[in-house]
C-alpha cells in the first residue's frame, strides 16, 4: 500500500522537478532581433538594445529580456560538436554579451532549432539538445527560442518528443532559462507544451499588417484555457513600431533588409506597417491575451508614440497582471455581407469584438474592438465609428464563475485616457473607430455588499 503511494509521490515530484522550471509566472516581456533585422544582426546592435533597454525605462518597464533570434551562428560545428557564434559579427562571443547584459541587469536570450538546421540554414540542435543547452548555460544564456525548421525523419509526427529533450537539457544545466518553444501551434502545443516549456507559439509567423494581427486574433479564441502562469500560449512578437525609426528622414534603406512586400509606407494596401492606431490595437489586445510582450522594433531609434504604446503602464499591468488568465471573446457582431477573405462586398459593414479577462482582486478587463476590414486600411470606405456595448451577463458567460458582476457597481477607467470615465452596474460601452479600441478596467465599489 505504502509503496504504491511512494511510487506516485516519485513520479509526481520528478514530473515537476523535471518540467516545471518555476519562470515565467507572468508572460515574458522583453525584446528579439527578428520581426526588424531578420538576419541583419550583430554585437553592436545587441550591445545597443541592451543599453536602450537600460537608459529609457524599458527595464524598469518590465522588458528584461534581450533575444538575439536566428543567424547568430557559423555555418558549421566545431571540432568538439558546439555551435560557433558568426566570427565576425558576434566576434566577442556570446558569453561576452551575456556578462555585459547581466552588468546592466538585463538578461540575454537565445535562438536554437529542434530540427537538423535553423529556418535559415544554421546548425540545429537536432542530436546535440544536451550540448547546446550546456553551452547555453556556460554562456550565461537565460532564455532559448527554439525553431521548427529542417526536421529530421520523425520529428514532424511526434515534435513533443524532442522539444522535450531540450527541456531536460535545459533543466538538467541547473541553470534557469526560459524555454520558449516555436513550433508554430503544429500537432496543438497547448496539450502537450504546458508541461515541458513556458511558451509556445500558437500560430504561424506575425506579418508586419493588421491583417495579420487579426488573422492571429482568431487563432487564440479556444485556446485561452491552456495559458497560465508558467506556460503561456504565444501569438508571436509584437510588430509596434516595426518599420518606423526617427533615423527614417536620413536614411531610406533604414528598415532593410525587409521582406518581399513589406511596404515602408503607412497604410499602403494590405502589407504597409500598423499605423499609430492599429499599434495601440495589436498592443492591447496582446496585453489582454497575457501574451508574451517581446518588441520587435529598433528601439535605438523609436519615435515617441511607439515608446508611450509599449510603456503604458495600465497596459502591461494588464498583461502581467498575477491570475494569469488569457482573455476570451465575450460579444461580437457582424452586419453586411463579407466575400471568403473577409473583405465587406455590401455598401456598409460592422465587424466589432468584445474581449474580457477577470483581473487580481475582482477587477475585470475589457476592450472593445471596431475591427472594421480585416486586409484594408482605417479609411476603408465600407466601415464606421461604431457604438459597441456589453453587459455584465455577457462578460460573466464564458467564464463559468470565474466573473461575478450583476448586481454590482463598478468604476470604468479608460487605459489610454488614464482617467475614470463613469461607473455602471450593467453595461459598459463606448462609440470606437474602425481598426481602433478602447480599453478599460473595471473596479468594484466597495459598499457593505460589496463580497
Ligand atoms: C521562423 C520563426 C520566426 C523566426 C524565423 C527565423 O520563421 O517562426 O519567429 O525566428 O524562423 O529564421
Amino acid at each position: 500500500m505504502w509503496t504504491r503511494y511512494l511510487v506516485l509521490l516519485f513520479l509526481f515530484v520528478s514530473y515537476f522537478h523535471c518540467h516545471n522550471n518555476g519562470l515565467a509566472r507572468t508572460p515574458p516581456m522583453g525584446w528579439n532581433s527578428w520581426n526588424q533585422f531578420y538576419c541583419d544582426i550583430n554585437e553592436d546592435l545587441i550591445k545597443g538594445t541592451i543599453d536602450t533597454v537600460v537608459s529609457t525605462g524599458l527595464k524598469d518597464a518590465g522588458y528584461i529580456h534581450v533575444n538575439i533570434d536566428d543567424c547568430w551562428e557559423e555555418m558549421k560545428r566545431n571540432e568538439k560538436g558546439e555551435l560557433v557564434p558568426h566570427q565576425v559579427r558576434f566576434s566577442h562571443g556570446i558569453k561576452s554579451l551575456a556578462d555585459y547584459a547581466h552588468s546592466r541587469g538585463v538578461k540575454l536570450g537565445i535562438y536554437s532549432d529542434v530540427g537538423l538546421a535553423t529556418c535559415q540554414g544554421r546548425p540545429g540542435s537536432y542530436d546535440h539538445y544536451e550540448i547546446d543547452a550546456k553551452t547555453f548555460a556556460d554562456w550565461g544564456i537565460d532564455y532559448l527560442k527554439l525553431d521548427f525548421c529542417n526536421l529530421a525523419p520523425g520529428q514532424e509526427a511526434e515534435p513533443w518528443k524532442y522539444y522535450s529533450q531540450m527541456s531536460k537539457a535545459l533543466n538538467a544545466t541547473g541553470r534557469p532559462i526560459v524555454y520558449s518553444i516555436c513550433n508554430w501551434g503544429y500537432r496543438d502545443p497547448f496539450f502537450w507544451a504546458p508541461s515541458i516549456s513556458n511558451l509556445w507559439r500558437t500560430t504561424g509567423d506575425i506579418e508586419n499588417n493588421y491583417e495579420s494581427v487579426v488573422k492571429i486574433l482568431d487563432l487564440q479564441r479556444r485556446i485561452a484555457d491552456f495559458s497560465g502562469p508558467g506556460a503561456w500560449n504565444d501569438p508571436d512578437m509584437l510588430e509596434v513600431g516595426v518599420g518606423w525609426s526617427t533615423l527614417e528622414e536620413q536614411d531610406s534603406k533604414y528598415s532593410s533588409p525587409l521582406k518581399p512586400g513589406n511596404s515602408l509606407i503607412p497604410n499602403k494596401g494590405t502589407n504597409g506597417r500598423l499605423s499609430p492606431e492599429e499599434s495601440k490595437t495589436h498592443f492591447s489586445l496582446w496585453c489582454m491575451l497575457a501574451a508574451p510582450l517581446i518588441l520587435g522594433n529598433d528601439i535605438r531609434h523609436m519615435p515617441k508614440w511607439v515608446y508611450d504604446i509599449i510603456t503604458n503602464k495600465e497596459a502591461i499591468a494588464i498583461n502581467q497582471d498575477v491570475l494569469g488568465i488569457q482573455a476570451k471573446i465575450v460579444a461580437e457582431k457582424l452586419a453586411g455581407n463579407f466575400n471568403s477573405t473577409n473583405a465587406c462586398t455590401s455598401a456598409r459593414c460592422t465587424h466589432t469584438e468584445v474581449w474580457a479577462r477577470p483581473l487580481d482582486n475582482g477587477a475585470v478587463a475589457v476592450l472593445l474592438f471596431n475591427r472594421g476590414g480585416d486586409n484594408v486600411s482605417e479609411q476603408d470606405p465600407h466601415f464606421s465609428m461604431e457604438n459597441i456595448e456589453v453587459t455584465f451577463a455577457e462578460i460573466e458567460k464564458p467564464f463559468e464563475g470565474k466573473i461575478k458582476m450583476q448586481g454590482k457597481g463598478y468604476r470604468i477607467h479608460d487605459v489610454w485616457k488614464h482617467a475614470d470615465v463613469g461607473f455602471t452596474s450593467d453595461v459598459v460601452g463606448a462609440n470606437v473607430a474602425p481598426h481602433a479600441m478602447n480599453m478599460f478596467v473595471l473596479t468594484k465599489i466597495c459598499t457593505e455588499n460589496c463580497r
